[in-house]
């Protein structure tokens, strides 16, 4: 374990010498530092400062913030990007004016409790603008603690977030906690970095353990990519000679829902029984290229299976099928968009190109 004492004499008196002193944000207020620490959730610094003096110039407190149209704060918020945090700011001025009195409330509890304030957000609330003893554990002390004790998972992994925050609970000094916490940040941002960190000028290259193993290049651990399940299904692209295509409303639930698409199915006999079930002439089908169509949390392979049929008056329609003009609005996901533009191409020419198209990720 870390000793905190020497610890923090490193830190206070590395931030003394090399900290920085005069971002706009520094001013022990809890209302500049809770819209700078917003701001600077997924936005670099530089980025940041000329919002940052913008919103402040128009909303100088939590009051003028509080009464003003949502509207003005996103105009104000436009450049910045992930727009939940203006609405979750908006929102949150307007719960402290109502249940705090107008003030910031002074214990992580009660601060978390409020919308798009987490645990190092409320850490950095209490500890920069009101010198009260809290730890932070943004992105980037991950990585500078993740090397400090040679962590060898993933530090975004819930028992690593927790061995993270009982460090650095246990490291965080009593007595001058805010320039503490921003030492470490401008550690975090400015030494301890991804990619060529400066370990030679680090305050705590003592107690790292990733610089004294040689494993600074694979600390942190990148997040493992969990491998998606694949569902292969075939979908039965059904046209007449007048360029009519028979689609089915899904149901409202699940992937596309609402949306018309295929009739599909898990394997090529049922395709079959259901066209002759429909369909009682003899039909002739072709095979087209598989299309991979990446979801969140699967992929789905669909290899369409082509049937031109003269006259589809003769094709007995289930409930939730329609024919459609295939040139006129489909009310279809693109994927189905994306087969019937191929289906040109690919129909006859080329029945079958063993490869996957590839899909555009949802
Ligand atoms: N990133 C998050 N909070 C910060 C702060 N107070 N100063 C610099 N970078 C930061």
């Amino acid at each position: 374990m870390i000793e905190p004492l020497s610890f923090q004499t490193q830190i206070l008196d590395w931030y003394d010498v090399h900290g920085r002193k005069s971002l706009p944000w520094q001013q022990h207020d809890p209302y500049i530092v809770w819209i700078s620490e917003i701001m600077l959730q997924q936005t670099q610094v530089e980025t940041v400062i000329p919002f940052f003096n913008r919103f402040i110039q128009r909303f100088p407190d939590l009051n003028t913030l509080s009464s003003a149209p949502i509207e003005a704060v996103i105009e104000l918020w436009a450049g910045l990007g992930y727009y939940a945090r203006a609405r979750n700011l908006h929102r949150t001025a307007q719960v402290v004016v109502r249940e705090h009195d107008g003030k910031f409330p002074k214990t992580n509890h009660e601060l978390e409790s409020l919308p798009g304030i987490g645990r190092s957000t409320a850490g950095a609330i209490l500890s920069l603008g009101f010198g009260i003893r809290a730890p932070i554990l943004d992105g980037n002390l991950k990585r500078v603690f993740s090397r400090q004790i040679g962590l060898e998972t993933w530090p975004g992994s819930s028992t690593a977030q927790n061995k993270l925050w009982a460090l650095i609970d246990h490291l965080t000094p009593e007595f001058r906690v805010g320039p503490f916490n921003q030492a470490l940040m401008d550690i975090g941002a400015l030494v301890c970095r991804r990619k060529n960190p400066k370990c030679m000028v680090c305050p705590i290259n003592a107690s790292c353990n990733a610089l004294a193993t040689q494993r600074i290049d694979t600390i942190p651990a990148p997040k493992p990519i969990r491998k998606k399940l694949t569902k292969k299904i075939f979908a039965l692209v059904l046209c007449d000679t007048n360029q009519q295509i028979y689609l089915e409303r899904r149901p409202p639930e699940g992937i596309w829902g609402g949306l018309n698409s295929f009739p599909e199915f898990s394997d090529l006999d049922s395709l079959f029984a259901f066209v002759q079930n429909r369909f009682k002439e003899t039909v002739e089908p072709a095979v087209g290229a598989p299309l991979k169509h990446v979801f969140t949390h699967f992929e789905l392979i669909m290899t369409p299976i082509h049937l031109t049929i003269p006259c589809h008056q003769a094709f007995e329609a289930s409930p939730m099928g329609k024919w459609f003009s295939v040139e006129g609005k489909l009310g279809a996901p693109a994927p189905v968009e994306k087969i019937l533009k191929l289906r040109e191409v690919h129909f006859h020419k080329t029945p079958h190109r063993g490869g996957h198209q590839n899909d555009e990720i949802s």
